[in-house]
């Protein structure tokens, strides 16, 4: 059911609005040129002057479709939140991850067996923390494309015996101009050669201003080889995530981003997601950008087949007709039919903006583009 007002109708059809208003009369509704009428009353109004409204109506859908549902109050629940582990070449981010997700994840799997997928969850006090995995120093190829913020906080991590490289402060400016929560690990504090206080002052010179010294940048001194520290890395990321009241709806159509995609030989197109509000599910009708379709399956970061998939969780779905890109927004429609429709609109955009690059993995850029 879409809607269009009386004065978009008139400039449509080129006509002053009180002739619409007058046409409308004479067809018993009654409408102010502020007022929405449904599309098939335009249509009846358009056809009057021989004008097919058809392309109007892709318009029109077209809007709805990037409009998010409107949320109560009362559908606001917390939400996990979305952490980046940023930093210089070589400063352990990859270790960081290892770590944290073999104390919290693998150790309690029974096979061992983690599919990767580009983001995981852990769970720490019952508490749920996403990490999206961000590529080492090819996280910074600049990649110009359009998509929602998805990151809530950025672990920047600076090795203890190396200190602030080119790569941190590239970091540093990406959180600060996303409005990113940076947390600092100074990591690699368990080698000899390790200077932790040097690290603070290089941070202080680039204005992060750590607790101790009297700024607010949260910073905590670890080890991912010796595993020090961790737990109080992560009590600091809940802590963080608990003041910015991380809060979505779970209760309507689902709405997110693909953060990487590839084709399977036996399984089709497979896209990790990241909900970000509403719930996916299996069955759904979703789109994103030109690729769309029902959705077949769905594995969480561990690889297990889930039903449903609520906010700030990653899951991998198959089902789609063709690989989407990394960083497209994803869509759950009303029904195939309109998941169909809107693809061919998205697909129809990216033609026009044409030699799109198409990464089949979502840069730090991506990440923080808004
Ligand atoms: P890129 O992805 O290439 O940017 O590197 P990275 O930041 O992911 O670093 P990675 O985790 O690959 O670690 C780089 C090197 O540092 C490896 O040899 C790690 O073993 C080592 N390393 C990481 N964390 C620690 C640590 O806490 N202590 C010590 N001693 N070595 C560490
Ligand atoms: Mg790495």
């Amino acid at each position: 059911p879409n809607k269009i007002t009386v004065q978009t109708l008139a400039e449509k059809l080129g006509k002053a609005p009180s002739e619409v208003i007058k046409f409308l009369m004479m067809k018993g509704v009654m409408a102010a040129i502020n007022q929405e009428i449904d599309f098939d009353t335009a249509s009846q109004v358009a056809e009057e002057y021989g004008i097919l409204l058809e392309e109007e109506a892709e318009e029109v859908l077209e809007e709805k479709m990037f409009e998010e549902e409107p949320d109560n109050p009362e559908d606001l629940v917390e939400r996990p939140p979305v952490v980046v582990v940023m930093g210089h070449v070589d400063h352990g981010k990859t270790s960081l991850l290892d770590a944290i997700r073999e104390s919290n994840v693998t150790a309690k799997e029974a096979g061992g067996i983690t599919q990767h997928i580009g983001a995981s969850t852990v769970e720490i006090n019952g508490k749920k923390i996403t990490f999206l995995d961000t590529p080492g120093h090819e996280a910074f190829t600049a990649m110009r494309m359009r998509g929602a913020q998805v990151t809530d906080i950025a672990i920047l991590v600076v090795a203890a015996d190396d200190g602030v490289m080119p790569q941190t402060i590239e970091a540093i400016n990406h959180a600060k101009a996303a409005n990113v929560q940076i947390i600092v690990a100074v990591n690699k504090i368990d080698k000899p050669s390790a200077n932790p206080d040097r690290v603070k002052q290089e941070l202080a010179d680039h204005g992060l201003l750590v607790e101790e010294w009297g700024g607010d940048t949260i910073c905590v001194p670890v080890s991912a080889i010796a595993k020090t520290n961790l737990d109080t890395l992560l009590e600091m990321v809940l802590l963080v995530a608990e003041m910015a009241e991380l809060k979505a709806n779970p209760n309507k159509r689902a709405r997110g981003t693909i953060i990487e995609a590839q084709l399977d030989k036996g399984r089709g197109p497979v896209a990790t997601v990241l909900v970000q509000s509403g719930t996916l599910k299996v069955g759904d009708p979703i789109v994103a950008g030109s690729a769309y379709g029902r959705i077949r399956a769905m594995m969480d970061d561990k690889g297990r087949r889930v039903k449903k998939a609520g906010p700030s969780t990653p899951v991998e779905i198959l089902g789609l007709s063709e690989v989407p890109a990394a960083g497209d927004s994803f869509y759950v429609a009303e029904s195939d039919k309109q998941a169909r429709h809107y693809a061919q609109i998205l697909a129809e955009r990216n033609r026009e903006q044409s030699l799109r690059a198409t990464p089949n993995k979502v840069s730090l850029d991506d990440l923080f583009s808004q």
